[in-house]
């Protein structure tokens, strides 16, 4: 054997032997790298004769070359054995059922959905949009609408009561929407037409109640306003609400300390299997409550009342959206459970509900 086979040889068994990649890389180095072995050889090869050099560099290049394929080969090799390894170990399984689907919609909590059908439905009727603090004064919340104090209404409105301001006024959260006709009053030049969706607050928790829950409050002052003005108001925002233009309302003589008649409204509806149809049937659900303006609330708000007169009308925002929506139970509304939200909240895309027909 010459001395370059023994070469070759030598490489070729210290390759074979090789385990690692790293090992490998060294003997790269070893034979070919810039002060490699057969790297130096070939730099010799300016010292020799041309006939010599001819030889020695057709050796040396044939060595080179045999190195490099065998090196080529056991890195294939070896990459081969680890990606195998790797493979085994990092073990994927898709039959597992994925756990946060990322690629479901964002939805619409039915709240913001129905205040925004109110929203669009009063705007269109011509009623401008109004809004009230959270946290109410005594006077917008109760006096000026004519409870005044001792007045059983209070109790029934379990409210929070607040520590009193810098002023000594006593504060409240806001048992309703409806101070927010006195703000209204106090502050815009009649004619008034407004509406003011918003929270409000009651010590109450039970199957149909939560401490807090939404209402929109509705007010038309005006030179001439009538109960017939309001019948037509309330009827066809129910009407357009519900889709409904079938839908039957009653009148209910009722109390409020705030306007004087004042009503409840029912809208009909039959059961059946357990569903409530709008629109049919001779059963009475309750939606709202309104009437005519009392002459306090305008002396509260020392307004010259003359020559106008005004209805306002209030109505809970869950209610109305479990009726129209068929949402069972009120408590799902503030659970903050997502899976409930991907069922019945609404698509960002679809506004077919917030235009009036
Ligand atoms: N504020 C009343 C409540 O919370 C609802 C209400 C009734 C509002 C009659 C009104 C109204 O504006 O006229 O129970």
């Amino acid at each position: 054997m010459s001395n370059s086979d023994q070469l070759i040889q030598s490489v070729l068994d210290e390759v074979a032997a090789c385990q690692k990649l790293t090992d490998l890389e060294n003997i790269r180095v070893r034979y070919l790298g810039k002060t490699g072995l057969v790297t130096e050889e070939l730099k010799n090869l300016s010292n020799l004769s041309i006939e010599e050099k001819k030889i020695q560099g057709k050796a040396l290049n044939n060595i080179k070359l045999k190195i490099i394929e065998s090196i080529e080969a056991k890195k294939e090799e070896l990459e081969t054995h680890q990606l195998d390894i790797k493979l085994s170990k990092e073990f994927i399984d898709c039959t597992l059922p994925i756990r946060n689907n990322r690629l479901s919609e964002a939805k619409i909590h039915p709240i913001t959905q129905t205040i925004n059908e109110i929203v669009s439905i009063l705007g269109e009727m011509g009623l401008r949009y109004e809004e009230g603090p959270d946290v109410e004064n005594d006077f917008n919340n109760f006096t000026a609408l004519n409870i005044p104090k001792n007045h059983p209404a209070r109790q029934m409105h379990d409210t929070f009561y607040l520590k009193k301001n810098y002023d000594g006024e006593k504060l409240v959260l806001r048992t309703h929407t409806s101070p927010v006709q006195i703000r209204t009053l106090q502050k815009s030049n009649l004619p008034i037409k407004i509406f003011a969706p918003g929270r409000t607050y009651r010590c109450d928790s039970d199957m149909t109640h939560t401490p807090m829950f939404h209402q929109v409050e509705g007010l038309v002052v005006d030179k001439n306003i009538k109960f017939s003005n309001l019948k037509w108001f309330v009827e066809e925002f129910c009407k357009t609400f519900f889709k409904q233009d079938e839908l039957k309302l009653r009148f209910r003589p009722s109390y409020f300390p705030f306007t004087e008649p004042s009503a409840e409204v029912d809208i009909n509806c039959e059961v059946k299997s357990g569903k409530i149809i709008l629109g049919k049937g001779t059963k009475w659900l309750e939606i709202l409550g309104c009437g005519m303006v009392h002459p306090n609330v305008f002396k509260q708000c020392k307004l010259n009342n003359d020559n106008f007169t005004g209805f306002a009308f209030g109505m809970g925002i869950e209610r109305l959206a479990m009726l129209k929506y068929g949402m069972p139970d009120l408590r799902d509304f503030f659970e903050g459970d997502i899976n409930w939200l991907q069922h019945y909240g609404f698509s960002p895309f679809d506004t077919s509900d917030l235009s009036w027909r």
